[in-house]
């Protein structure tokens, strides 16, 4: 196991639960808009709270994410809920999406753990993994996330927005507004909402700023 990985596999051990139940609101909020004749696919799906959500709905679903400490805890709330859930542990990176096999691909707080070109490269696997009209949604931290400034004090900082972190040889990017509409361009938004927000989740209180986006693919994908 690399260090990136055991980095995230050890938050899961430390715990039972390290996040929520309930799917992001956003999406339960526009889930009519997701079509049943293709896939639900959560990339770096945790614990799985949304793709357990839209198994529920009656949706095909399929997941991946480093820890298998938390596909494990999916895979058993799906078999408690009698729900079916494709699942495997793995780098998203090398999760191969077949063209066009999805509905709707989740992106929910993983985007920011990965490089520049590596961004790219999963985002247009992602839309070439979308149907027509498929929907893409994404809740990364900004350049106002606080942790940016504190990662700034250190001096790590490799590319614009980009920092490498030694401690667990990973590197962590925060996006601009105009950095994200570019990577987006060829996506139509449906909901867009900047927030900034105090996290009671895990360890001292602390305050997250991020964007969170449900965006449409509008026309043909790279060839
Ligand atoms: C902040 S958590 C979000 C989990 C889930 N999406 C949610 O919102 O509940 C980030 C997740 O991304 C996963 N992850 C990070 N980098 C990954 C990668 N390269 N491949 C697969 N999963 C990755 C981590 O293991 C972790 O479960």
């Amino acid at each position: 196991m690399d260090k990136k990985n055991s980095l995230w596999e050890n938050q899961y051990l430390k715990t039972g639960q390290l996040w929520a139940s309930e799917p992001e609101a956003a999406l339960a909020k526009y889930v009519s808009l997701v079509s049943k004749d293709k896939k639900v696919l959560d990339l770096g799906m945790g614990e799985g709270r949304n793709a357990l959500y839209f198994a529920g709905q009656g949706f095909k679903v399929a997941g991946t994410d480093f820890s298998t400490t938390a596909v494990e805890r999916c895979k058993e709330k799906a078999e408690q809920l009698g729900l079916e859930v494709h699942m495997s542990a793995g780098n998203l990176k090398d999760y191969e999406i077949a063209p066009e096999s999805c509905s709707l691909i989740i992106m929910a707080n993983v985007l920011n753990f990965f490089r520049d070109r590596e961004i790219d490269m999963i985002l247009k696997k992602v839309e070439q993994g979308l149907q027509d009209g498929g929907l893409l949604y994404l809740n990364v931290f900004d350049s106002y996330e606080p942790g940016m400034q504190k990662l700034k004090e250190h001096g790590s900082e490799v590319a614009p927005g980009t920092f490498y972190r030694k401690q667990t040889d990973s590197y962590v990017h925060f996006f601009t507004c105009e950095e994200l509409e570019e990577k987006l361009e060829r996506f139509e938004t449906i909901h867009k909402s900047d927030y900034q927000s105090l996290d009671l989740s895990h360890g001292e209180p602390h305050v997250h700023s991020g964007v969170e986006l449900l965006v449409r693919r509008k026309c043909q994908p790279f060839v």
